[in-house]
């Protein structure tokens, strides 16, 4: 096995990690070692190409989440439902930019969107567009939100929402759940991390857990609670309707802003997966695929609290970004929400990811794999006693081994994850590819009888 400190490590902190088991069999190292090596042997050139981005990227990568050892695959285009790497293979694309490729790489409505904004509106205008308003009131009417603001990531959405939530109460503190992440410096798995901001101002609650997020709540200087109604990165763990709900008459109590993160959630139903709980938050979140493929935020809700970004008052609070409201994602984004996602489409294909998914869960039974999710986002476990019903991230570690030689061993049967097992379904993939990719599952549980057992 290589050491800690070689580049064919693979980080054990990694983007929305549970806690990792350490301890490997030999015959799971063995069966890791043996798939490395084909895996090395089949991708010359993702390897060369690694190797030349070291030189100038540090460990030859710009996004954590994309590096796995012992270099990622380099993807050279993608097309409908499918990405094809640089060496020649084709994948069925289930990573589905973790969200945001609701679409497709080529969808012909957004194609068409992009294509025309940049002959007859251009790029970079530097001024208010009318377009920008329109999209607003789409997203608006969709998930029942008085007032919006654009941005340019989940991220930022989710800083601006903490931001006005403090501006509006006077507080800092802010209650979050271990398990969650809400951005690149909003990251909670094992407490604040290391590239966390605010250091001093997070309550970290525990996910699900009603008496203790009540306690939270209710006994501080709080300004906020935030959460994700299923924790995405963490693992597709699901929030309770009580839980989700115990936040909110918590929070109402304590006059704290109860913020909703839809950067990931906001697919799962037509109007997000607030609706689909019977929650009203004061503020949501979102991101992702509501760009139509471009850089994207959004925060909104109550007018009067959305209203502290109304730069008509003189106390209000600065909301800057030069692509806030930039031509393509205004377009795109329009595009893609009112002419393909409709409410139709969303209810139908959330309900192929969960036909997808029990059948998953049928066929990994008696195992250490386990899949959990909701609609049409999964995620892919594999633990010592195969935990099935995870309620928080605590409720399950992790066999590492296992789930790279999963990753590998799928990529081989043409199926893109990610290493951390996360499935964000794509529009348009053929249920033959579903159907196939649980073939697959069941063969490598099959091939790998000894080592998957309970
Ligand atoms: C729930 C949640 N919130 C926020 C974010 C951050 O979004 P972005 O990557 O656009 O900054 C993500 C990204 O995966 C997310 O899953």
């Amino acid at each position: 096995m290589p050491k800690a400190d070689s580049p064919l490590a693979q980080p054990v902190a990694e983007v929305g990690l549970a806690p990792v088991k350490v301890t490997q069999s030999a015959d799971l190292i063995a069966a890791l070692e043996a798939a490395k090596t084909r895996f090395v042997e089949r991708n010359p050139k993702s390897k060369q190409l690694f190797e030349d981005a070291c030189e100038i990227l540090p460990g030859g990568n710009t996004r954590t989440l994309l590096y796995s050892a012992p270099f990622p695959i380099c993807m050279k285009k993608g097309e409908n439902y499918q990405v094809f790497d640089e060496d020649g293979h084709v994948y069925t694309d289930l990573v589905g930019e973790l969200t945001a490729a609701l679409y497709g790489h080529s969808h012909p409505l957004i194609q068409e969107s992009i294509i025309s904004t940049v002959k007859n509106v251009g790029l970079n205008l530097g001024a208010t567009i009318a377009q920008e308003a329109v999209h607003a009131r789409l997203i608006c009417q969709r998930f029942g939100l008085d007032k919006v603001r654009f941005c340019n990531s989940g991220t930022e959405a989710n800083l601006h929402a903490l931001a006005a939530a403090r501006h509006f109460t006077g507080k800092r503190k802010v209650v979050v759940f271990s398990g969650a992440y809400h951005g690149a410096v909003l990251g909670f798995w094992d407490g604040v991390q290391p590239n966390g901001v605010d250091k001093d101002d997070w309550v970290i609650g525990k996910y699900n857990d009603l008496a203790s997020a009540r306690a939270l709540i209710e006994n501080d200087d709080i300004a906020a609670v935030m959460v994700e109604g299923m924790q995405g990165a963490g693992g597709c763990i699901s929030g309770t309707d009580e839980f989700l709900l115990q936040l909110q008459t918590s929070a109402k109590k304590v006059g704290a802003i109860f913020i909703l993160d839809e950067v990931m959630t906001s697919r799962l139903g037509p109007a997000g997966l607030a609706d689909i709980v019977g929650i009203k938050p004061d503020l949501k979140t979102f991101g992702k695929y509501l760009g139509g493929g471009m850089a994207f935020g959004a925060f909104g809700g109550s007018a009067d609290l959305m209203a502290v970004y109304d730069p008509r008052s003189a106390t209000s609070l600065a909301h800057s970004g030069t692509f806030n409201n930039n031509t393509l994602a205004m377009n795109s984004g329009y595009v893609g929400l009112n002419n393909i996602w409709t409410p139709d489409v969303a209810v139908e294909f959330n309900k192929m990811g969960d036909a997808f998914r029990v059948k998953l869960q049928e066929l990994t039974k008696g195992t250490k794999m386990s899949v959990t999710g909701r609609g049409a986002l999964n995620a892919i476990h594999f633990s010592e006693q195969g935990e099935r019903e995870l309620s928080c991230r605590e409720d399950i570690v992790e066999d590492w081994g296992l789930k790279d030689l999963f990753f590998i061993e799928i990529m081989e049967d043409g199926f893109w994850i990610t290493r951390r097992g996360s499935i964000a379904m794509i529009l348009g993939t053929p249920q033959s590819e579903l159907d196939r990719f649980c073939e697959c599952v069941s063969r490598f549980l099959e091939r790998h009888r000894a080592l998957v057992k309970l």
